[in-house]
């Protein structure tokens, strides 16, 4: 196996510290040590790719680097008798593509506690149209459900809407019967966001409150943000009485300046998502979720297919403007 060659994603720090990517070729033994070795047959893209792509120290600390948080395929050679070649298999988090050889590859090899068994009623293709972003939003929405909010309460609030996460919890949030109010800097896709499961289009200035009043009119029943600062300060501002709020990405800022008043007047609740180390039990739990009551019927609608990983590099810069929309995965081997 060690003498495989392999093509990758190779983002490289140049003498003048710029960062360059090219496809290139590696091979098996090269790969970080671990139980299982996996062909990877799809991988997905995520902001935090597109930030190690383009040398975000933050997220990766060492270049040379493939990233890929995402990979799904089936395995070829394991040490852990729980994955036998031939199981298809999907990881996601940890800390594969961070500072671990990642999905945009042939190849990764994982510690078996990474590797979660593709569930029933799911294929390796749609595993990575929801990946780490439609982990995300449904672990957000689980958490949502599990503090008690409920249809009946009230609308909910999803921001970063036309994004991989929003997207995913726009559409699980209609599934599950909620009246969902999406916000978006992109009001030409309110079409697309109707067609999702949204019901009311907000445009992203009017869900970022200058008034620098504690609290506004209570409108959610619950909201699940993608975008942190000011959007998310006023998310918490308008959530009705005993709501929840579940707050995971930081694409406008990672900073939160709030009062404490619509938590001890209103019982507002916030609730921090994270992916990466999710434990397995409910990792499992949520995966579950996707492949069977969440499963959605528009996952073609969000998704967008590059055919190999050449044509990533032109779908990360479109993520970092914040020009693309829904989920991009790219399929890596046949
Ligand atoms: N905690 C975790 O475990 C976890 C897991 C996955 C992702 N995340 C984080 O969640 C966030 C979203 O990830 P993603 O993969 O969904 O990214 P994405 O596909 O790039 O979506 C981000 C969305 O944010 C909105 N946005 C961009 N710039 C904005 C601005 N200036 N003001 C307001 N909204 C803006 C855009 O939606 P509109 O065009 O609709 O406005 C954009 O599509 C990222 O910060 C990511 O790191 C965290």
């Amino acid at each position: 196996m060690d003498d495989i060659a392999f093509k990758a994603m190779i983002v490289e720090e140049t003498a003048d510290k710029h960062f360059v990517r090219r496809i290139g070729e590696r091979r098996v033994r090269d790969l970080p040590e671990g139980q299982v070795l996996i062909q990877v047959r799809y991988s997905s893209l995520n902001y935090k790719d597109a930030l190690s792509a383009s040398g975000n120290k933050g997220v990766t600390r060492k270049y040379p680097h493939t990233p890929g948080i995402d990979a799904a395929g089936v395995v070829v050679d394991s040490s852990e008798p729980a994955c036998q070649p031939g199981d298809q298999v999907l990881v996601t988090g940890f800390d594969l593509g961070m500072n671990t050889s990642g999905g945009y590859a042939e190849y990764i090899r994982v510690p078996a506690a990474w590797v979660v068994p593709l569930p029933a009623n799911l294929s390796l293709r749609e595993s990575m149209i929801y990946g780490t972003a439609g982990f995300t939003a449904a672990l957000s929405c689980c958490r949502l459900l599990e503090s008690g909010v409920a249809p009946d309460q009230g609308p909910v609030l999803v921001t970063g809407a036309t994004g991989g996460v929003g997207s995913i919890a726009v559409a699980i949030l209609a599934k599950a019967g909620f009246a969902v109010a999406a916000v978006t800097t992109k009001p030409g896709e309110a079409p697309y966001l109707h067609q999702i499961g949204a019901q009311e289009i907000i445009a992203a200035a009017d869900a970022d409150d200058q008034s620098g009043r504690p609290m506004l009119k209570p409108r959610w029943a619950g909201v699940v943000d993608t975008v942190g600062g000011n959007i998310l300060a006023t998310a918490i501002k308008t959530t009705r009485y005993g709501g929840t709020v579940t707050c995971c990405g930081n694409v406008t800022s990672g900073e939160l300046h709030t009062s404490i008043y619509p938590f001890i007047l209103n019982g507002v609740s916030l609730l921090g998502i994270d992916s990466v180390n999710c434990p397995t039990p409910l990792r499992l739990r949520v995966w579950e979720k996707l492949a069977d009551a969440w499963k959605l019927e528009h996952l073609e609608t969000i998704t967008t297919e590059l055919p190999n990983l050449e044509a990533l590099d032109e779908r990360i810069g479109l993520l970092l403007q914040g020009k693309s929309r829904g989920r991009a995965i790219v399929k890596i081997s046949d």
